[in-house]
């Protein structure tokens, strides 16, 4: 606690005030931001004294505003934990689906995902005079099409991480693929990490199967994972799997570095916790930076996701789980619990779709590229105030906002055009009404009237008048 005392302070907050007000505020700030989660245990008010070298009277003080205000709970002799007050009108099930933008001129920045590639209608085409086959036989291939499972395997040796064709199960996309792994891995009541913020249906996904949510802070304008933070999560023992998204994290669009992934490696093989690595975005670098090895070369136990649907196309519904040898069986049963197989005439097109995987790529990152362009610089313009570090890759944006409201901001972009996806969507334990999510996937004429836009919107937070509504649900689904 002392040390995320020392970031929030750091990091340029509050510095004017009573001693006691700008300890509350420092607190205050790091549990909305999720960097405190909820039911964390607190210091006690001696043991914070001393960490942190104010007066016992300030500390106690701090903590008397912080339990008025809701952000924490006393009980007499079991000392005080967090608690994440709800956000007014932000109903949030972690449960995302399509967004229905009211037609007109909304811009759907609920969704991160681009339209489909140039060579799709030609690998349809090729899949369909493949198809023929296929016909004499039944079309159930539970663990995928013998030719795509070959090519999936093919891209994680060149990447570094040695796979054959039968450790690939082809998936009716990532999200299906977490499922089969939680399935296989978690049983009701199990600790199971996530970073924080992270993205959304996979907290619905764990929390559907029974996992006990253990969130993992990431600090997203500085250090992104933090390893010390990690140790004493880890280090406590009992946790079954993280679930982790070490490329291009959705939604701050962090990579983790080779440094960080040898260290947090050595971390989960002592704890015996199992990785779930969600590689969906692994292939939008957007720079020159290098890649680090993958987190599952480094550690034989993990479970490794992957999407066409963001390389790809979304539409195909493809996607996959690469697995060590002796945990195949138990996901292959598990899958055949949750579906047969993916369809074949995607699995075809998909395989197509790979042979020009390269030449795709390299388009969808000129477009991802130059769509954050224009929204960094909009945002420079129209919302000086809004902190945001330019991402590597992927394909949001993160931003913090100068003060809390994401989910008002959500409310009131809509009556400006924009449908937003608030930040707390993203908490796994609740928090992040300071931060919101902007994709950068829509071509950039759409793009470039994004800020303007959500300056009116925030102007509009900000005047106060608005009022929290009930039930409206902000919903994404990527
Ligand atoms: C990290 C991550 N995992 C999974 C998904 C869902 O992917 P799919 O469409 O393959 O189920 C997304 C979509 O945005 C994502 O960002």
């Amino acid at each position: 606690v002392a040390a995320i005392i020392d970031q929030t302070n750091r990091s340029g907050h509050r510095r004017q005030g009573a001693a006691y007000a700008r300890l509350a505020d420092s607190l205050r700030q790091a549990i909305v931001d999720g960097r405190l989660p909820q039911a964390a245990r607190m210091p006690s008010e001696r043991e914070l004294t001393e960490a942190i070298g104010l007066s016992r009277t300030t500390v106690t003080r701090a903590y008397t505003d912080l339990r008025q205000q809701g952000y924490l709970l006393t009980r007499r002799g079991s000392g005080s934990v967090v608690r994440v007050p709800a956000v007014p009108g932000g109903r949030v099930d972690h449960l995302l689906s399509p967004s229905s933008p009211d037609g007109g001129d909304v811009i759907d920045l609920t969704c991160t995902a681009q339209g489909a590639p140039g060579q799709l209608s030609d690998a349809y085409a090729r899949a369909l005079d493949d198809l023929g086959g296929y016909l004499p036989g039944t079309g159930y291939y539970p663990g995928g099409l013998p030719v795509l499972r070959q090519r999936i395997a093919a891209r994680f040796t060149r990447r570094g991480l040695a796979t054959e064709p039968d450790q690939v199960i082809v998936t009716a996309g990532a999200l299906a693929g977490l499922a089969t792994a939680c399935a296989a891995l978690v049983r009701r009541g199990d600790a199971v990490l996530v970073e924080s913020p992270t993205y959304p249906n996979a907290i619905a996904t764990l929390k559907g199967s029974g996992a006990r949510i253990v969130a993992h802070p990431i600090d997203h304008l500085t250090s992104d994972w933090d390893l010390a933070g990690l140790t004493t999560a880890l280090g406590r023992g009992g946790v079954r799997a993280a679930y982790l998204i070490p490329d291009f994290h959705n939604p701050t669009g962090a990579l983790m570095s080779a440094a960080q992934r040898s260290d947090l490696a050595r971390l989960l093989r002592a704890a015996g916790t199992t990785p779930i690595v969600d590689e969906s975005l692994a292939d939008l670098a957007l720079d020159a930076t290098p890649m680090p090895a993958p987190l599952g070369s480094l550690l034989p136990t993990a479970l490794t996701i992957g999407s066409a649907s963001k390389t790809l196309w979304g539409g195909l519904r493809i996607g996959w789980l690469r697995a060590s040898r002796d945990r195949l069986d138990d996901l292959a049963t598990s899958r055949l619990r949750l579906d047969l197989g993916a369809p074949v005439i995607e699995q075809l097109a998909t395989a197509h779709l790979l042979e020009s995987y390269d030449e795709i790529i390299a388009e969808r990152r000129r477009h991802l590229l130059e769509g954050r362009d224009v929204l960094l610089a909009g945002l420079a313009k129209h919302l000086p105030d809004w902190r945001v570090r330019t991402p590597h890759g992927g394909m949001a944006l993160w931003c913090a906002l100068p003060r809390q409201g994401s989910t008002l901001l959500a409310q009131a972009a809509r009556r400006h055009g924009v449908a937003l996806a608030s930040g707390p969507n993203f908490a796994p334990t609740g928090g992040l009404d300071g931060w919101i999510r902007l994709p950068y996937a829509l071509p950039k004429g759409q793009l470039a009237q994004v800020p303007e836009r959500l300056a009116a919107a925030w102007a509009d937070v900000l005047s106060g008048r608005l009022r929290p509504s009930r039930g409206g649900r902000h919903r994404i689904i990527a």
